[in-house]
C-alpha cells in the first residue's frame, strides 16, 4: 500500500515537472541568442536563419539594423537582387538563410530574420563581422637609416609592433593608419635604427584584431668583404621551423635590381638567372640554409648589395648583405705585380748596359773614343729611365 502511494506520488511529481518544463521551453526557444558570423571581405557569406516548416506559405523578411533589405513570400517569385538571395529550394525545409554576395565593410552589423507564418511570428538575430585579413606585409630600409614596415587592405585596423633580435629597449617608431574609400586600412610604420655595432634583426609584427593572426617581416643588414680569387659564400639562414617557403636572391648595384635565383622548398626546384656565377647547395637549402655561392672569378664585379628573402606562411625574412671587395688584398696584388715589373726592368736594363759595355770593349779593345761611348751610354740610360715611366700609367689605371 505504502509503496503504491509512493509510486503514485512520484509519478504525479514527474508529470508536474514535465508540465512546467513544457511551459518554460517555448519561452527559452523564442529567446534564441544572437548568432555571430565572420565573413571574409569581398567573399560571399551566409546569414543563418531557420524555422519549423508548415503547410502555409510564410513571409521571410531580413532587416539590417532595423532597415528592411529583403522580403520574400514563399509562393511568389524571388525578388531580383544581385547582392543577396535566399536558398529558395531550402525554404520549404525551414531554411531561410540569406546569402550575402561580395561582402564589404558596410555589410557589418546586426541582422534580423523575421518569419511570418499564419499563426506565429519568429525573430532571430545575426551579428555579422567582416574581416579583410592580412595578405602581405613588407619591410624595407630607407636611405636615411630608417626602416619601414607596411601592410595594406585590412579590416579592422590592425596592431603593429616592432621588436629586435637580440632585444633592445626603447625603440622609436611612428605608426600611421589610414583608410581607403572602401574603408580598408593601411598601416605604415617607420622605425629609427638602433646604434649597435653588432648586426641586429628588426622584426615588424602586424596582428589582426579579430583572428589574432600575426604576420612577421624581419630584416637583417650585414656587410662582408670578398677577396679576388676566392669563392664568396654569402650566408642566409631561414628562421627556425620554416617549412614551406620560397627563397629569392636579388642583387642591387647602382639602384638597379637583378634577380639571381628563386628556390621553392615545396617543389625543391631552383630557377637560376646567374647560371655560370651563382648557386645554392640544394640539400642545405631544403633544411633552411639558403647561402649563396658565388664564383671566384671577377669577385670585384660582384661587389654590391645581396638580398636574400625567405617567404613562408605569414613570415617574410630578409637578409641584406653589402659585399665589398677587399681593397687591401687587391692593392697588394697590384703592388706585387708592379714590383715584379720593376725587377724585370732593372734586370733588362742591367743586361743591356752590360751587353753594350761588352760590345764596346770588343770593338775598341780598351782604346775607346770617349765621345762615342758617351752618346751610346746616354741612349742606354735614357732607355732605362723610360721603363718605369711606361709602368706608371698602368699604376694610375689600377688605382682608379
Ligand atoms: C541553408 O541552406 C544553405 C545552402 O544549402 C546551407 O549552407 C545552410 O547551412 C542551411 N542552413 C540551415 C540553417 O539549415
Ligand atoms: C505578418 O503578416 C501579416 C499578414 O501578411 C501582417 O499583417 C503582419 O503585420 C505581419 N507581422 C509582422 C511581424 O511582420
Ligand atoms: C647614433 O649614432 C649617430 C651617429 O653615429 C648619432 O648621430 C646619433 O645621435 C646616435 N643615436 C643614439 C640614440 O645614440
Ligand atoms: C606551400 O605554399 C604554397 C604557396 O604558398 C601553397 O600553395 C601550398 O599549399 C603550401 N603547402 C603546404 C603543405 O603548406
Amino acid at each position: 500500500m505504502l509503496l503504491r502511494a509512493f509510486l503514485n506520488q512520484s509519478v504525479s511529481y514527474t508529470l508536474a515537472g514535465l508540465y512546467t518544463l513544457l511551459w518554460i521551453l517555448p519561452c527559452v526557444r523564442s529567446k534564441t541568442p544572437d548568432v555571430d558570423v565572420m565573413c571574409i571581405y569581398s567573399e560571399d557569406c551566409i546569414l543563418p536563419c531557420s524555422f519549423t516548416p508548415t503547410d502555409d506559405a510564410v513571409v521571410i523578411q531580413w532587416y539590417q539594423q532595423e532597415k528592411l533589405i529583403y522580403s520574400f513570400r514563399q509562393d511568389e517569385e524571388e525578388p531580383d537582387d544581385s547582392s543577396m538571395s535566399l536558398f529558395t529550394d531550402e525554404v520549404s525545409k525551414g531554411n531561410a538563410s540569406l546569402l550575402l554576395k561580395d561582402s564589404s565593410v558596410q555589410s557589418r552589423g546586426r541582422y534580423k530574420c523575421v518569419i511570418n507564418a499564419t499563426n506565429a511570428v519568429k525573430e532571430s538575430f545575426v551579428i555579422l563581422k567582416v574581416e579583410a585579413p592580412i595578405s602581405r606585409i613588407s619591410i624595407e630600409a630607407s636611405a636615411t637609416g630608417q626602416l619601414q614596415c607596411s601592410s595594406h587592405g585590412l579590416y579592422p585596423s590592425p596592431l603593429l609592433t616592432w621588436s629586435t633580435d637580440p632585444s633592445t629597449g626603447n625603440l622609436q617608431s611612428r605608426t600611421r593608419m589610414s583608410a581607403d574609400s572602401n574603408g580598408l586600412y593601411s598601416v605604415e610604420s617607420t622605425l629609427q635604427k638602433v646604434n649597435k655595432s653588432s648586426p641586429i634583426t628588426y622584426i615588424c609584427t602586424v596582428t589582426s584584431k579579430y583572428s589574432s593572426q600575426s604576420w612577421k617581416a624581419s630584416l637583417l643588414q650585414t656587410e662582408m668583404v670578398g677577396k679576388n680569387g676566392q669563392e664568396l659564400v654569402i650566408p642566409c639562414m631561414a628562421p627556425k621551423n620554416l617549412k614551406n617557403f620560397t627563397l629569392t636572391w636579388t642583387f642591387t648595384k647602382k639602384n638597379k635590381n637583378k634577380d639571381i635565383l628563386t628556390y621553392h622548398s615545396q617543389t625543391h626546384k631552383v630557377m637560376n638567372q646567374w647560371e655560370e656565377e651563382a648557386e645554392l647547395d640544394l640539400d642545405k637549402a631544403q633544411s633552411g640554409d639558403g647561402s649563396l655561392y658565388l664564383d671566384d672569378n671577377e669577385v670585384s664585379r660582384h661587389a654590391g648589395k645581396y638580398t636574400c628573402t625567405f617567404s613562408g606562411p605569414r613570415v617574410t625574412y630578409i637578409v641584406q648583405t653589402s659585399v665589398t671587395v677587399s681593397a687591401s688584398s687587391a692593392a697588394a696584388q697590384k703592388e706585387q705585380s708592379n714590383s715584379k715589373l720593376w725587377v724585370l726592368a732593372v734586370v733588362v736594363a742591367a743586361l743591356a748596359v752590360l751587353g753594350v759595355l761588352y760590345y764596346l770593349y770588343r770593338k775598341y779593345g780598351g782604346n775607346p773614343k770617349a765621345s762615342e761611348e758617351d752618346t751610346e751610354m746616354q741612349a742606354v740610360k735614357g732607355k732605362t729611365e723610360e721603363l718605369p715611366a711606361e709602368i706608371r700609367p698602368l699604376n694610375g689605371k689600377g688605382d682608379s
